[in-house]
């Protein structure tokens, strides 16, 4: 008998994605985007991705069905996003799904979105051996996790203690003119610049931060100090090499990430390294990973930059994870959890 078909629906920020599956092998990756939509504001708008969520439902799913070469009837479990998100977004997606498996009469995995940031590099490189540390670095989340069982076993050991590696991104990038959203627009730019240009601060690095703090992140104040740094150039009226800043601050945030990562197997005794979420797409983040962990006889996987962001692949991997390892699904009347903890992985 072939492995389950799984559609999985992703809904919790501006990207609706449908993903399909069979196993670890990945058959659609659907994806439709609203982030044109929030450019000029800087940011997400809630009430806008919902809307566009709406709109964008029973498209994007016709398009997965039509890649993956199946009909809706074939599919033997959904698997969605419950939380953490968007309120409103989320619920377009949880909407979606129990209408599905309702019509379907098929089961309904409620999922946390990001355990299956972990788990959509199995569509990648197969098994994730078990236990492995996964870092990961988003727009709203930088964690890193002990995983001892994708389904069921992801304990949290740090997480950051103000704001996400990607709002970080996000942030610079915006104080730097850059546009939105940040990361890989800074990405780009630092290969121009100098990594060595500005010693930015590394947060929670210093002896007496690691006493409390060794597994946490903050990136609050290099976003500050990126802004001073600007001002007093601008106040000396001097030129302001946007490349260099890019370039310097990108390493800040690299640097101190592999190190806390790396940091984390060693206590650990663990020797591999999951790194997801839409900062994973990194390029200087994935050299520096690679190169570091190498020494230290570290194993790391990152998915491919395209399944690092948001999108439904990643959900329908966590849900076939649920299905393989006969996890009792999600009940029809399941929540949008807009806060779910991460240790929840099902709900
Ligand atoms: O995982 P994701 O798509 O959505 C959330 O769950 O938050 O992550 C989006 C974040 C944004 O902050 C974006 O600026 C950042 O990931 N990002 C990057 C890169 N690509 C996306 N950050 C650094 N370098 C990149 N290449
Ligand atoms: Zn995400």
């Amino acid at each position: 008998m072939s492995e389950p078909l799984v559609l999985g629906i992703e809904t919790s920020c501006d990207e609706t994605g449908v993903g399909i599956v069979r196993g670890h092998t990945l058959l659609a990756d659907a994806i439709a985007s609203s982030v044109e939509q929030h450019a000029r504001f800087g940011g997400v708008v809630p009430e806008v991705a919902s809307r566009a969520h709406l709109e964008a439902m029973v498209p994007t799913i016709q398009r997965a069905c039509s890649t993956a070469g199946i009909a809706l009837r074939d599919v033997d479990a959904i698997a969605v996003t419950s939380g953490p998100g968007l309120a409103g977004a989320l619920l377009v997606g949880v909407a979606a799904a129990k209408s599905l498996a309702l019509a379907l009469d098929k089961p309904i995995y409620g999922v946390n979105h990001l355990a299956a940031h972990v788990a959509v590099d199995q569509l990648e490189h197969g098994a994730l051996p078990e236990p492995s540390i996964a870092m990961l670095v988003s727009g709203g989340h930088s964690s890193l996790l002990k995983v001892t069982d994708l389904t069921t076993g992801v304990e949290p050991m740090g997480a950051t203690i103000d704001d996400a590696a990607g709002e970080a991104f996000d942030k610079v990038a915006r104080l730097l003119g850059l546009g939105f959203p940040g990361g890989p627009i800074i990405d780009r730019t630092a290969t121009s610049g100098s990594s060595i240009a500005i010693d930015f601060p590394r947060g929670l690095s210093t002896r007496k931060d690691l006493e409390r703090h060794r597994f946490d992140f903050s990136f609050s104040g290099l976003k500050t100090a990126v802004a001073r740094w600007v001002e007093a150039q601008q106040r000396a009226g001097a030129e302001i090499n946007i490349p260099d800043v890019a370039a310097s601050f990108q390493e800040a945030v690299v640097d101190i990430l592999v190190r806390k990562a790396l940091d984390a197997c060693q206590s650990q005794g663990v020797e591999d390294l999951v790194i997801g979420g839409g900062v994973a797409a990194n390029s200087r983040l994935r050299v520096v990973a690679e190169e570091r962990a190498a020494k230290l006889g570290v194993r790391v996987r990152v998915p491919r930059p395209g399944l690092c962001t948001d999108n439904g692949a990643m959900v329908a991997a966590l849900g076939s994870e649920m299905v393989a390892r006969g996890r009792t699904p999600s009940p029809l009347d399941l929540p949008a959890d807009s806060s779910q903890p991460i240790e929840s992985v099902l709900v």
